[in-house]
């Protein structure tokens, strides 16, 4: 069975698109079949992350009989599969008769998961990869308003029947106008199931077009991405602790 999840955000620009490449990765790396599909209609950017942004074929070639699946599934060198979509996904579920969901499922088959990088928001690609996806992910930044905005996603999940697995906080600076982590999950009323950093290594890893969890996995933000998708599969991964903090951890404890 293929798991279906996807990565929802209120806000853009809080790392859908960076965690939908690094959980990708992860994934792999922990032996998992993964493809990850870009169903960000508008400001679709997961090639561009993965460097393959210039698409000779996309999903929408895939449905109006331009091209094979084949074609537009995309192997990237840390081991998962990218699917480049330019239609909405609803049309795809819907069309339950067309040879295509034969075709779509039949990649399916083998296939451990299936990824989503959805469109921010609550408007039709956003809701539509929400209704197509059997668990969701959402994503926030620490900040009040992105938070806020997050909220309405739990109600979109609980109408579309899509299981709501948690929240990943994504950039945390450790400031004092942050909210607490407590009150994310009160908020959103899902459990936080991954802390990542602010990290500089995030930034250039997206410049180098590779994941941060294959370009630096040593990096805090890699630990913590590659955490969240232990937590998926029930894997134990631990994120080390700062340095400081091993040194002169017992000092607050
Ligand atoms: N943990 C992080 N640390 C530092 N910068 C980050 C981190 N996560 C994301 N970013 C930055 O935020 C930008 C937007 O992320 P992206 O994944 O494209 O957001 P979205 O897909 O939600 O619009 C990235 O290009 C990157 O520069
Ligand atoms: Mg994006």
């Amino acid at each position: 069975m293929t798991r279906v999840i996807t990565v929802a955000s209120g806000k853009g620009g809080v790392g859908k698109t960076t965690l939908v490449a690094n959980l990708a990765a992860a994934l792999a790396l922990y032996g998992k079949s993964v493809v990850a599909l870009d169903a960000n209609l508008t400001t679709s950017n997961l090639g561009l992350h993965l460097g393959i942004h210039l698409y000779p074929k996309t999903l929408h070639d895939v449905l109006e009989g331009r091209a094979a699946i084949r074609e537009a599934t995309y192997q990237h060198k840390t081991g998962f599969r990218v699917i480049p979509a330019d239609i909405s996904l609803r049309k795809i579920r819907n069309v339950k008769s067309n040879d295509f969901v034969d075709v779509f499922y039949k990649l399916m088959e083998g296939t451990d998961f299936l990824l989503i990088d959805s469109a921010a928001g609550l408007g039709r690609e956003a809701r539509a990869s929400i209704e197509a996806a059997d668990e969701m992910i959402t994503i926030t930044n620490p900040e009040l308003p992105a938070v806020t905005d997050a909220m309405k996603l739990g109600l979109l999940a609980e109408k579309f029947e899509t299981h709501n697995l948690g929240v990943v906080v994504n950039r945390i600076k450790k400031e004092s106008h942050e909210v607490p982590i407590e009150h994310i999950e009160e908020m959103l009323g899902v459990p936080v199931i991954g802390r990542i950093p602010e990290d500089r290594e995030v930034r250039k890893s997206i410049a180098l077009k590779e994941p941060v969890v294959y370009h630096n996995p040593k990096s805090f933000a890699a630990q913590h991405m590659r955490s969240v998708a232990a937590t998926l599969i029930g894997e134990e991964y631990a994120p080390r602790k700062p340095m400081s903090l091993r040194l002169f951890g017992w000092l607050v404890r």
